[in-house]
């Protein structure tokens, strides 16, 4: 991970889960999108890659025993230090081009289930990490990647909307890797509206909570919050949530004749 991200999210630590704060259905609407997906169950052996704070790990939890822990992968340290103290968690500092490489040891050769959540577009060999990880998913496990399209309904200034389109992976590209490691995938969209406090959402913008924003310079992020005041007057502000959804399932190996 470049410095400039690892500070972003050091600096984003303390705030992370507090970002939900005033919107708590997220979580759980999200959770239940993930799980009905991956179809977990108890003993799955279960992987988490760019975690973060574990927000939708913990409500991964029930699924995972002392045996068979829920991996928490994540190259940021203070990210994975707010995780809870809970022997099904097994936290990894770590990319996810480390597991590809086999830089981390891991208690699991393959996996029943590997999220990404929100995560990919941090990749710097996108294609070859999602075959890699692809490749380690055991016969009838699942791979969820969830993601931000790249064209979002944020009220956020121009360049930044457009710097966050170019960074942001094409969802039929994502399917094509896990299509090369040998599995059948399918790609959903499902949205989660929700309003905000303008103010909310402008000290939001100011903490640069979304990583795109931490490429723009203080002055040229001022004079997106000056846009963003001038094109959204309303004291609330629509918050559309629109995500994409690409699942790759390994089709369980035909019982033999
Ligand atoms: C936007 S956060 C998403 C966190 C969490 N999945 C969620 O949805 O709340 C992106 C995460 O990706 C992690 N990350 C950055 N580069 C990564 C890489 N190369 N491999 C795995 N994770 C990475 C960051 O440290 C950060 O925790």
């Amino acid at each position: 991970m470049d410095q400039r991200l690892e500070e972003h999210y050091a600096k984003l630590a303390d705030i992370y889960n507090a970002l939900w704060d005033g919107r708590p259905e997220y979580p759980d609407w999200m959770a239940e999108r993930i799980r009905s997906r991956l179809k977990v169950q108890q003993g799955h052996r279960i992987a988490d890659i760019g975690v973060g704070t574990g927000l939708f790990l913990r409500r991964l939890l029930p699924y995972a025993t002392p045996d068979t822990p829920v991996l928490g992968i994540d190259p940021s340290a203070p990210l994975l230090e707010l995780f809870p103290d809970d022997r099904r968690l097994h936290p990894v500092q770590a990319t996810a081009e480390d597991v590809v490489a086999q830089r981390v040891r891991l208690p699991y050769a393959s996996f029943d289930a590997i999220l990404i959540k929100e995560a990919v577009h941090h990749f710097t060999d996108l294609d070859n990490t999602l075959t890699g990880l692809a490749h380690r998913l055991a016969p009838g496990g699942r791979f969820l990647i969830v993601a931000l399209p790249p064209k979002i309904g944020y009220p956020l200034f121009q360049a930044a909307l457009d710097r966050f389109a170019v960074e942001q992976p094409d969802p039929e590209k994502i399917a094509v890797a896990l299509r090369n490691a040998g599995l059948e995938t399918t790609i959903e969209y499902e949205e989660f509206p929700a309003t905000i406090d303008r103010e909310v959402w402008i000290d939001l913008v100011s903490d640069r909570w979304m990583s795109v924003l931490s490429n723009f310079s203080d002055a040229e992020l001022a004079r997106g919050i000056e846009e963003i005041r001038e094109r959204y007057t309303a004291p609330q502000l629509e918050l559309l949530d629109r995500f994409v959804f690409i699942l790759g399932h390994r089709p369980a190996e035909a019982p033999h004749a």
